[in-house]
C-alpha cells in the first residue's frame, strides 16, 4: 500500500507520521515544492521509527512526481493555510491553483489513485478536483467532517463532564465557520441521547463552539491547527487502505442525496478499498435540515468563486 503526501507542513508531515504509525501503508512518499523540506521531515520521521515501533517507509522528494507513482492513496494539503481572523474561503485564490496542478501531477503518475482533499477551502477544492479530473466521484474526498466531528465530541465530552470515549457526535454540511451542522439531534453518551444530560442552551454552547474550533486554534497558534487535521486524515486514509467499510462524514460530489446536486459538501459515507463506497442518507431533524440547506448555498457560492 503506497500513500502519497503533498504538502510537507504541519498538517501533511502530521498526516503522514500518523499513518507511518498505524504501520499500514508499506511506503508513505511526502512531497513539498521546497528545496530538501520534505526529505528532512522525512528522514525526522523514520529515525522515529526504532522509538514509534514502525516499519512503514517515509520517504521525502522535492517537486518530483515521479516518486509518487503508482500510489493507491494521494492526499493534497499543499496551499496556505488561514492566518487568525480569515475564513477559510479566504484561500480560494492561491489554493484553487495548487490544487489544481497538484492533483494532475497526481494522477498523471498514478491514474487509478483516490484522492482525499484536505486543502482549504476544502469543500470547493474537492469540487475543483471533480471538474479538473475524469477521476470517479467514488475516488475523490474530500476531509472535513471527519476533523469537525472529533471537535465536536472533545465539545461535548467538555459539557457533559466525562471521557471522550463515552462520546459520539457526527458533523455534516460544509467545512466552514458557519456552514458546519453538529448533529445535536443524534449525539450520544454510552448510546443515550445528550439531550438527556444537558439542557439546550449548553448544547447549542458545543455547536457554536464546534463550528469555529478550527479559528479559534487559528487564533491561539497563529496558523491553523495540524495535530487533529492530520489525525482525521489518516483515519480516512486506513479505512480506505484496510477495506474497513467504516462510515465518515466526507464531502463528496452529491447528485440528488439530501436533495442537493453539482457540489461537494459534508455527508455520512461508507470508505473502503473503492473509496466512497456509499452515501448514507439518515432523517434529520428540520433545524438540521434547514442548516444543511444554508450550508449547500454557501458551498456553491464559493464554488461560483471557481474560474473553471
Ligand atoms: C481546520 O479546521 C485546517 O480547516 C482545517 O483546522
Amino acid at each position: 500500500m503506497k500513500v502519497t503526501v503533498v504538502g510537507a507542513g504541519a498538517v501533511g508531515a502530521s498526516c503522514a507520521e500518523y499513518i507511518a504509525i498505524k504501520n499500514f501503508a508499506s511506503e508513505v512518499v511526502l512531497l513539498d515544492i521546497k528545496e530538501g523540506f520534505a526529505e528532512g521531515k522525512a528522514m525526522d520521521l523514520m529515525q522515529t521509527a526504532s522509538l514509534n515501533g514502525f516499519d512503514t517507509k517515509i520517504t521525502g522528494v522535492t517537486n518530483d512526481y515521479s516518486k509518487t507513482a503508482d500510489s493507491d492513496i494521494c492526499v493534497i494539503t499543499s496551499g496556505i493555510p488561514r492566518k487568525p481572523g480569515m475564513t477559510r474561503e479566504e484561500l480560494i485564490g492561491i489554493n484553487a491553483g495548487i490544487v489544481k496542478s497538484v492533483s494532475s501531477s497526481l494522477i498523471e503518475q498514478s491514474p487509478n489513485t483516490i484522492i482525499i482533499v484536505v486543502s482549504n477551502p476544502m469543500d470547493t477544492m474537492t469540487y475543483l478536483v471533480h471538474k479538473t479530473t475524469d477521476l470517479p466521484k467514488n475516488r475523490i474526498i474530500g476531509m472535513g467532517g471527519a476533523l469537525d466531528s472529533a471537535r465536536f465530541k472533545y465539545r461535548l465530552a467538555e459539557a457533559l463532564e466525562c471521557p471522550i470515549s463515552d462520546v459520539d457526535g457526527m458533523v455534516i454540511g460544509g467545512h466552514s465557520d458557519k456552514g458546519m451542522v453538529p448533529l445535536t439531534s443524534h449525539a450520544t453518551r454510552n448510546s443515550i441521547k445528550v439531550s438527556e444530560f444537558i439542557s439546550e442552551e449548553r448544547l447549542n454552547q458545543v455547536k457554536e463552539d464546534t463550528k469555529v474550533g478550527g479559528a479559534t486554534l487559528t487564533k491561539l497558534l497563529g496558523t491553523s491547527a495540524w495535530y487533529a487535521p492530520g489525525a482525521a486524515v489518516s483515519g480516512l486514509v486506513q479505512a480506505i487502505a484496510c477495506d474497513q467499510k467504516k462510515m465518515f462524514p466526507c464531502s463528496t460530489l452529491l447528485d440528488g442525496e439530501y436533495g442537493l446536486n453539482d457540489l461537494c459538501i459534508g455527508v455520512p459515507v461508507i470508505l473502503g478499498r473503492n473509496g466512497i463506497e456509499k452515501v448514507v442518507e439518515i432523517e434529520l431533524s428540520d433545524a438540521e435540515k434547514a442548516h444543511m440547506k444554508e450550508s449547500a448555498e454557501g458551498v456553491s457560492k464559493t464554488n461560483g468563486l471557481l474560474e473553471l
